[in-house]
């Protein structure tokens, strides 16, 4: 499963990795954590997190165009759900991981799979 939004809470160790003054809305946050590139964006109030690693050729994801809930690769063109990491059209047939995010306080977190 990529979509660790779907996990068991009890499976996730949550992370602060950016406060809700940082992330306004349509503002992204390139992240790495522990060598894993992940992006997580604020759409609308909303909060959603993927890998910033295309599928297709392991381009830059993240840095690329939204469309709603929507992200399309920069390098050629593949659209992913950021709510699920779906690919959504060629060139990319394999979905990339989501990830589940939470505001405490003012705090954003991202929900990391235990190992
Ligand atoms: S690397 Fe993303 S579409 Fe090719």
């Amino acid at each position: 499963m990529v979509n660790y939004r779907l996990l068991d809470p009890e499976k996730l160790e949550y992370l602060t990795v950016a406060t809700v003054e940082e992330l306004g809305n349509g503002q992204r946050k390139l992240l790495d954590i522990d060598g894993d590139p992940i992006v997580v964006f604020n759409i609308a109030g909303g909060y959603f997190a993927i890998a910033d690693v295309c599928s297709h050729d392991n381009g830059p994801v993240g840095e690329g165009d939204l469309d709603g809930h929507a992200i399309a690769c920069p390098r050629h063109g593949a659209r992913f759900d950021l709510r699920t990491g779906k690919a959504l059209s060629l060139p990319a047939v394999v979905d990339i991981p989501a990830y589940p995010v939470r505001v405490v306080g003012d705090e954003i977190q991202i929900g990391l799979p235990l190992e």
